[in-house]
C-alpha cells in the first residue's frame, strides 16, 4: 500500500507537475495536499499541454481520484476555470473530490493580498496575488471560510456577513479602502456551488478505504521546501508547509503509512519572488539558462531568478524531508554551457558555512562556494537510458546525489512525459 510524496525540493517550479503526471498512472488516488492556486505544474503528455493550478496532476488518468485536500486553500472561481479549460480539451473532471475543510480563498482574500504587499513595499516578499496568505490568516485566526460551508447556504451567510464585517473595518481604519459587499460575494459564491457542491466531500473515508485496500496514495506537493513557512527562507516563504511532513498533515494522512519521499530538483536553481538566494546568475549564462528553460511563472508569467544548482540548500532540503530519492529534473537545459558550477558551500564572514542559516539577513551576505566541472555540449534530450547520456552529465547527476545524500530515481531530458530516465533508485 504504497504512499508516496512528491515534494519540490527548492524553491518552487522544480517540474513536480511532470513526475506526479507521470507516477500518477499507478496511482488509484492523487491528493494535493497544501497551498492553493499559487502553485502552477506544468504538463505535457500525450492529450497537450496544460498549466495546473488546484486542480490534482492525476487528473489525465481516469481511473485515479483526484483530492483537493484539507490543507488546500480553495479558490472557487479559478477551480471552475480551469475545470472548464479541461473540460474543453476533453479532460473529463468527474473524479475530483474536495475537502469539506479545505479552505476558502474568498474574493477579499487577493484584495488583502494586495494591500499588504504594497504596505512592506521595499520589503515586499513578491507573492504570487492570489490571495493564499490571507486566507490561510484566516484560517489560524479561526475565522476561515471551509467548502463545507458551501454545502449550508444559511450557515455561509451567516459567515461571510460576519467576515466581511471586521474586513471592512481594517480597510477603512487601515488601508482607506472602500468597503467590500457581503450580499454580492454570497450571491456569486453560492452560485459556484451550485457547480461546485457535487465534489465536495468528507475525504477521510476515501483515504481510509484505499489504505486498508492496499491502493497507491500520491500526495502532490506545491511549491518547494524552500519556501516552506518553518523551514524555508522566512519571511521569503509561502504560507503553508510544503514539505513531506505538511503533505501528510495537509492530506490527513498518519506519517507511518508513507513508503516513500521523493525530492524534485532542478538541475540549476529558480527562484520567483524576493528573497535571498546566494548562487544567483545575474550575467549571461542566467539569462541563456532563462530562456532555454523558458523559466517564466506559471502562474503569474514573472521571469524567473536563475542560478547554479544550490547543494547547501538541497541538503537542507534534505534534512527536512528526509527523502529516500530525487526526481532530477531538466538536465537538458544546460547542454549548450562549457562550464557548470555547483555550489557545495558558502562563505560568511571569512568563514566556511555547509547549512543553511536561520536569519535571511545572514542568508543575503553568505557567498557561493563553487565546484566546477565541464559540461557536455551535446544534446541530451533523446537519452532514454542512463548510458544514453554523456559522461560529464552523469559526473553532474553523481555529484548532486552526493551532495544531497539520495539516488537519483528519475532524471528528466525534457518536458514531455517520455522524455524521463529511470535509473531503477526509485523504491
Ligand atoms: P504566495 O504563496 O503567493 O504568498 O507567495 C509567497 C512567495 O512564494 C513568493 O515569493 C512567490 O513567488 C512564491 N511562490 C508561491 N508559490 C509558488 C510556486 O508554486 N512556485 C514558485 N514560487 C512560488
Amino acid at each position: 500500500m504504497p504512499v508516496l510524496a512528491v515534494v519540490g525540493g527548492q524553491w518552487g517550479d522544480e517540474g513536480k507537475g511532470k513526475i506526479i503526471d507521470l507516477l500518477a498512472g499507478r496511482a488509484h488516488v492523487v491528493v494535493r495536499a497544501q497551498g492553493g492556486d499559487n502553485a502552477g505544474h506544468t504538463v505535457v503528455n500525450p492529450r497537450g499541454k496544460f498549466a495546473l493550478h488546484l486542480v490534482p496532476a492525476g487528473i489525465f488518468n481516469e481511473q485515479t481520484r483526484c483530492l483537493i485536500g484539507p490543507g488546500v486553500a480553495l479558490n472557487p472561481e479559478t477551480l471552475l476555470v480551469e475545470m472548464d479549460e479541461l473540460a474543453r480539451r476533453g479532460v473529463s473532471t468527474d473524479n475530483l473530490v474536495i475537502s469539506a475543510r479545505a479552505h476558502l480563498v474568498m474574493p477579499y482574500h487577493p484584495l488583502f493580498d494586495k494591500l499588504e504587499e504594497e504596505s512592506r513595499g521595499a520589503g515586499a516578499i513578491g507573492t504570487t496575488g492570489r490571495g493564499i496568505g490571507p486566507t490561510y490568516s484566516d484560517k489560524v485566526g479561526r475565522v476561515g471560510i471551509v467548502a463545507g460551508d458551501l454545502l449550508r447556504p444559511e450557515r455561509f451567510r451567516q459567515k461571510v456577513k460576519a467576515s466581511v464585517d471586521r474586513k471592512n473595518l481594517v480597510l477603512d481604519r487601515l488601508y482607506g479602502a472602500p468597503p467590500v459587499e457581503a450580499d454580492a460575494i454570497i450571491e456569486k459564491y453560492l452560485r459556484h456551488a451550485d457547480r461546485l457542491g457535487k465534489y465536495v466531500a468528507e475525504s477521510e473515508p476515501i483515504l481510509e478505504q484505499a489504505l486498508k485496500e492496499g491502493r497507491t496514495i500520491l500526495l502532490e506537493g506545491g511549491h518547494g521546501t524552500l519556501l516552506d513557512l518553518d523551514h524555508g527562507t522566512y519571511p521569503y516563504v509561502t504560507t503553508t508547509s510544503c514539505t513531506v511532513g505538511g503533505l501528510l498533515n495537509g492530506a490527513g494522512i498518519g506519517p507511518r503509512h508513507l513508503t516513500t519521499a521523493i525530492g524534485v530538483f532542478k538541475a540549476y536553481q529558480s527562484r520567483v519572488g524576493a528573497g535571498a538566494m546566494p548562487s544567483e546568475l545575474l550575467d549571461d549564462v542566467g539569462d541563456h539558462i532563462r530562456e532555454r528553460g523558458h523559466e517564466y511563472g506559471t502562474t503569474t508569467g514573472r521571469p524567473r531568478r536563475v542560478g547554479w544548482f544550490d547543494a547547501v540548500a538541497a541538503r537542507h532540503s534534505m534534512i527536512v524531508n528526509g527523502f529516500h530519492s530525487i526526481a532530477l529534473t531538466r538536465i537538458d537545459i544546460l547542454d549548450d554551457l562549457d562550464e557548470l558550477q555547483v555550489c557545495v558551500a558558502y562563505e560568511l564572514d571569512g568563514e566556511r558555512v555547509d547549512h543553511v542559516p536561520s536569519q535571511i539577513e545572514d542568508l543575503a551576505r553568505c557567498q557561493p562556494i563553487y565546484e566546477g566541472m565541464s559540461g557536455w555540449k551535446v544534446p541530451t534530450g533523446d537519452a532514454q537510458d542512463w548510458r544514453d547520456l554523456p559522461r560529464q552529465a552523469r559526473d553532474y547527476v553523481r555529484l548532486i546525489e552526493e551532495c544531497v545524500g539520495a539516488p537519483a530515481g528519475l532524471i528528466g531530458v525534457g518536458q514531455e512525459r517520455e522524455k524521463t530516465i529511470f535509473t531503477g533508485a526509485l523504491p
